[in-house]
């Protein structure tokens, strides 16, 4: 009896969490955006450092072009591979996107 008050006390407190505030990192991850952007090193795409640097004090901006509203201010020539990606982005909701972008902000 009390393994099952247990599981569904977890239960409750995963789905709590998911409601209440969106996971910047795990939506990184599970969208595979880490394929292309390392922590620090440049590899098919701008490092998370880079992208950090480039987007420090401008996550509204981020925001926007991870809603493919803006110009890509990086690595223009390269955009096209980048491109496709936004599909992944732009369907995220406005919470998901926040917290996404505060991830690779504060990378
Ligand atoms: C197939 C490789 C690949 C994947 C996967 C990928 N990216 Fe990129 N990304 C790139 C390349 C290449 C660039 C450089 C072109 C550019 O600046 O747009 C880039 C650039 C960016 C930039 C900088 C944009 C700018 O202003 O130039 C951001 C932010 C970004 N990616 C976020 C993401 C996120 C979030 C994901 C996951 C949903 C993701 N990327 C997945 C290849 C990728």
């Amino acid at each position: 009896m009390k393994k099952v008050i247990v599981s569904a006390v977890v239960g409750l407190a995963v789905v709590a969490g998911s409601a209440m505030a969106a996971d910047g990192a795990g939506i990184f991850k599970s969208k595979g955006c880490g394929a292309c952007h390392k922590p620090t090193a440049k590899s098919v795409g701008p490092s998370l450092k880079d992208i950090a640097a480039a987007y420090k004090g401008k996550e509204a901006e981020l925001i926007k072009f991870l809603r493919g509203e803006a110009k890509p201010i990086m690595d223009p020539a390269k955009f096209g591979i980048m491109k496709s990606q936004l599909a992944k982005t732009k369907a995220l909701s406005d919470a998901e996107l926040k917290a996404l972008a505060d991830f690779m902000l504060n990378h």
